[in-house]
């Protein structure tokens, strides 16, 4: 395990350029490979994550050709009406939660029996979530760690339509459902209690499918797909990942005598709840040049330091900045007053029990913090944290990154024991925020 230190920065400046968002790049490949014809996709995140999805594809049969010199536009060659081939091996999906939920439902539809595994953390994370819809469509499932990874699945050419109600507001459940949903012999309906990031919905469209969602007056949305729907594939451009851009952004406000721009991120509003939060704290953030691309809305982002204060997040918010909070929990720290987040019960269940690592961190850093099951209330040092403490990620990217985040603004450097998962979503993070001005090194 090799660790990373970041220490007080004075000040962050430029202008960066942010890698593709994540949940978009993983189903671009997946959505392409299912396509009739080629898929040319640009600005596709290049990271571990990514590299479990592209290389199980690879292992079900598609053709996924990387970027050459000239270019940097990868190429997806669909399969179109054909069959997807039985990996020869297991597929390893590493710390990457989306990538097996999504190829689960992804594989549901085909002939094809696969092996999925994970690491330590992804193989204590619940499955039964998408298993029990699949199973009910006609998926067969072996599991022998209760509904958790490894699990061996085989899929049916034969799947019934279903009418779903998601007992809890996720993306990739909704997302799995509807990849299975290409295949059904009928309409699929999936409600979800609240609405969560539609990026398969709009990739679908974009691609040609046939499906609409309808939000209703007690806030769920319900979403419809026909059964047997072929795709077309489509140029795709992927934009700046609005949960990486995250960090910087709360790095710049933090971080006295900061101006930075970010260009060309996602801002579909059902991501954008962390940049919603951050201006009721006060955070000077401006969005510019608001533009579509590939069926999602785009802007070029500005940040400068910010005095912050504390502010209740509404829980019905959560959704739309479920990976954000341990980089909230930060800009919290900073802020004057108290900062009340509630509805955190999925918290447990990510990369690690993100609510008691991000408590435990920032007690570690001298932040008074309390936790209840659900919630987290963060007693902000109006500007002033101690820092001096080595923070453990537990397998957690978004844990490492938050961390060294609070470094470059803390009275003291902030360590993290392990920064290897960093790789996972954003593997230029480290140098990126050093090329602006931070100190972050071994
Ligand atoms: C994601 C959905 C969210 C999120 C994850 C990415 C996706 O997970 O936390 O990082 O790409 O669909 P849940 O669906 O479990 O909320």
């Amino acid at each position: 395990m090799t660790g990373l230190i970041s220490k007080p920065a004075a000040g962050i400046h430029g202008t960066v350029k942010i890698p593709g968002d994540k949940s978009i790049s993983h189903r671009v490949l997946m959505l392409g490979a299912l396509a009739a014809g080629e898929t040319s996709v640009t600005g596709l995140l290049e990271s571990e994550d990514i590299s479990c999805t592209a290389q199980a594809l690879m292992s079900l049969g598609v053709s996924i050709t990387p970027p050459n010199q000239q270019n940097n536009v990868w190429r997806i060659r669909g399969m179109g009406g054909k069959n997807l081939g039985t990996p020869k091996a297991p597929l390893h999906l590493g710390n990457s939660g989306t990538s097996a939920r999504l190829l689960m439902g992804l594989i549901a539809g085909y002939p094809v029996s696969a092996v999925l595994t994970g690491d330590a953390s992804l193989s204590l994370r619940p499955m039964g979530r998408v298993i029990k819809p699949l199973a009910q469509m006609g998926a067969r499932f072996e599991t022998s760690n209760g509904e958790r990874l490894p699990i061996k699945m085989t899929g049916s050419t034969n799947l019934n339509p279903v009418n779903y109600r998601l007992p809890v507001a996720s993306a990739q459940v909704k997302s799995a459902l509807l990849l299975a949903g290409l295949h059904t012999r009928g309409k699929i309906i999936i409600i979800e209690p609240q609405p969560t990031r539609d990026h398969t919905e709009r990739l679908l469209r974009l691609l040609g499918a046939d499906i609409t969602s309808e939000l209703q007056p007690d806030g769920s949305n319900i979403i419809t797909m026909e059964g047997n729907q072929p795709l077309t594939a489509k140029p795709v451009h992927v934009p700046a990942d609005p949960s990486a851009a995250a960090f910087l952004t709360v790095a710049a406000l933090i971080t006295k005598d900061s101006d930075i721009s970010i260009p060309d991120v996602l801002v579909n509003p059902l991501r954008t709840g962390l940049y919603d939060t951050l201006i009721e704290m006060g955070a000077d953030i401006s969005f510019e040049n608001r533009r579509e691309s590939s069926g999602e809305t785009v802007a070029d982002i500005r940040v400068r330091s910010s005095a912050l204060k504390g502010v209740t997040v509404p829980p019905q918010r959560v959704p739309a900045m479920i990976d954000e909070f341990p980089i909230l929990a930060i800009a919290a720290a900073f802020a004057a007053g108290e900062t009340m987040m509630s509805n955190l019960a999925e918290l447990r269940v990510k990369e690690s029990d993100r609510l008691a690592a991000i408590a435990a961190g920032l007690t570690a850093a001298g932040v008074k913090v309390a936790t209840g099951e659900n919630s987290l209330r963060v007693t902000g040092g109006n500007g002033k944290v101690r820092g001096g403490c080595t923070v453990a990620t537990q397998l957690d990217h978004r844990i490492a990154m938050s961390f060294l985040v609070m470094g470059l603004a803390a009275q003291e450097p902030v360590a993290i024991d392990n920064a290897e998962t960093i790789a996972t979503s954003f593997p230029s993070f480290a140098a990126l925020l050093n090329g602006l001005g931070a100190r972050i090194g071994v």
